[in-house]
């Protein structure tokens, strides 16, 4: 799973830069750093939406009060599901 944040300057406005923090932590606090790769892209043309956030290229917009309900949801329920359909 690759989970892009936009470190634009419209987005960095917007607490980028928490967001990525905070989602390394997630990463590092769940386990998940093998399943999950984190990385930063500059404008992704959503600056309004901002923060932007593409998990495999799906937008979401998060900001530094909602990424850990957007980690929960979009992140570690979605691995969950992954891993409960490959042991069938
Ligand atoms: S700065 Fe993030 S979408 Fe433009």
């Amino acid at each position: 799973m690759n989970i892009t944040v936009c470190i634009g300057s419209s987005c960095h406005i917007k607490g980028s830069r928490q967001v990525v923090e905070r989602l390394q932590a997630l990463i590092a606090e769940h386990n998940v750093g093998e399943t999950v790769t984190l990385s930063g892209a500059f404008c992704m043309g959503n600056c309004q939406q901002g923060v932007c956030v593409t998990v495999d290229k799906k937008l979401f917009s998060v900001s530094p009060e909602t990424v850990d309900a957007f980690f929960q949801e979009n992140v570690l329920d979605v691995i969950l599901r992954e891993e409960v359909d490959d042991h069938g």
